[in-house]
């Protein structure tokens, strides 16, 4: 055997490959056709003015023998990891600079971190969730176990002390369905952790939509998470970095198990593979924190708010059930008339050539469900909005 066998327990394709292939397919054979992209959480406003200045006025140091920058350093320049330690700062939450390693992104970051750990552990994973936590376990051959996201639990799950993980992903404001951990709630994956040894990873990229004032914004708001817990965040649907990259991941120096700490291995893993992300991007990421950044990064956040109410009205006023849009960039509801997923995601792009995620794609229990992203245009959601109502009337 030449190659790793464990992607032959893959899916064929990674779910947004696989819509964006089915789209494409559907526009080549139907050229005259519009279709709408509600699938992928990708933004579409742009870069935001303090970052784009920031990011300029690095540009030109790198054009000056004086200033020019070569390789940085593997964990991040520390401007950026110091203007990270002081936002955790603003909502009580006390890091060390040495604690956050700058990367291209939570999502690779979410599938590397699985290289610090043994491959004998089993992992924990909420289903539905956002798949790379599954896929990138699969390619490490090791053995995941699922626990039940659903109607009935409001989509978070609690842990219960009858299951052993040694790791567990959680994701809030969770990835598709919108639901959020109130600081309550988290203890008591916090409690479950340190009490086996678990090793809690925590998605926190879309932290900034929360609107709900009980809800945590980090893991780390949480008494006792310094030593079970590994936070990964992202400046992607924050400030719009999905095409420029830019993101970082908080590991605790208390973070250890058998003497070994986490950060250290991580750090390892990073000054071995990593070269880290550009100083340009790095300077216009740590503009994000200014005055200015935080003001109109703001005005972002609130257009997509904007869009998931026009989708929430929608699917009110036809009387289908829906949940998220108020702490996250996600609606996530029911297929009507009992469809399934793909059944639903096929119908919908033929008949009103509207394209969204089929909650099935997010695991089992995400059959029957759908998701809409507000990450579009106000133009295309409204659009997309007039056409599902069309549809579905
Ligand atoms: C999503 O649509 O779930 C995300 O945009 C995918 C990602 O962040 O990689």
């Amino acid at each position: 055997m030449y190659f790793n066998d464990n992607f032959n327990s893959l899916t064929e394709n990674y779910l947004f490959a696989e819509i964006a292939e089915r789209i494409k397919k559907y526009t080549t054979e139907n050229p005259e056709k519009k279709v709408l992209k509600m699938g992928i959480g990708d933004v579409t406003l742009p870069l935001v003015p303090a970052v784009t200045e920031a990011m300029h006025k690095a540009e030109d140091e790198m054009s000056q023998a004086s200033t020019f920058r070569g390789y940085g350093p593997y964990e991040g320049y520390s401007f950026l990891r110091e203007a990270i330690k002081n936002y955790y700062g603003t909502f009580g939450v006390k890091l060390n600079a040495d604690e956050i390693f700058v990367s291209d992104g939570a999502k690779s970051d979410l599938g590397n971190v699985t290289e610090i750990f043994s491959q004998n552990n089993t992992v924990l994973i909420p289903d539905p969730v956002y798949p790379v936590y599954v896929d990138s376990n699969i390619i490490a051959g090791r053995k995941i176990i699922y626990t039940a996201a659903t109607e009935e639990n409001g989509f978070l799950p609690l842990p219960d002390k009858k299951i052993k993980a040694d790791v567990i992903y959680i994701c809030s404001p969770n990835n598709p369905t919108g639901a959020v951990y109130s600081q309550e709630n988290l203890k008591e994956w916090v409690d479950y952790a340190n009490a086996s040894g678990a090793v809690i990873l925590y998605d926190a990229a879309y932290e900034r939509f929360i609107s709900q004032t009980e809800a945590s914004r980090s893991i780390f708001q949480i008494e006792g998470a310094r030593t079970c817990a590994i936070e990964f965040c992202s400046f992607s649907k924050t400030a719009g970095f999905t095409g420029t990259r830019c993101g970082y991941t908080v590991i605790p120096n208390e973070l250890e198990r058998g003497g070994i700490r986490a950060n250290s291995l991580w750090y390892r893993r990073q000054s071995v593979k990593f070269n880290g992300v550009p100083y340009v991007v790095q300077r216009g990421a740590e503009a994000v924190f200014s005055k200015d950044g935080k003001e109109q990064i703001q005005q972002n956040i609130n257009y997509y708010r904007g869009n998931a109410e026009i989708l929430a009205n929608c699917l009110y006023k036809l009387g289908i059930w829906y949940t998220g849009g108020k702490n996250s960039p996600y609606i996530w509801l029911k297929c009507p008339e009992g469809m399934k997923s793909w059944q639903f995601f096929d119908k919908l792009l033929n008949e009103a050539q509207v394209a969204g995620t089929p909650g099935a794609g997010f695991g089992k229990n995400g059959e029957g469900y759908f998701r809409l992203t507000a990450f579009g245009s106000r133009e295309t959601t409204t659009e997309a909005a007039k056409r599902i109502e069309k549809f579905l009337k």
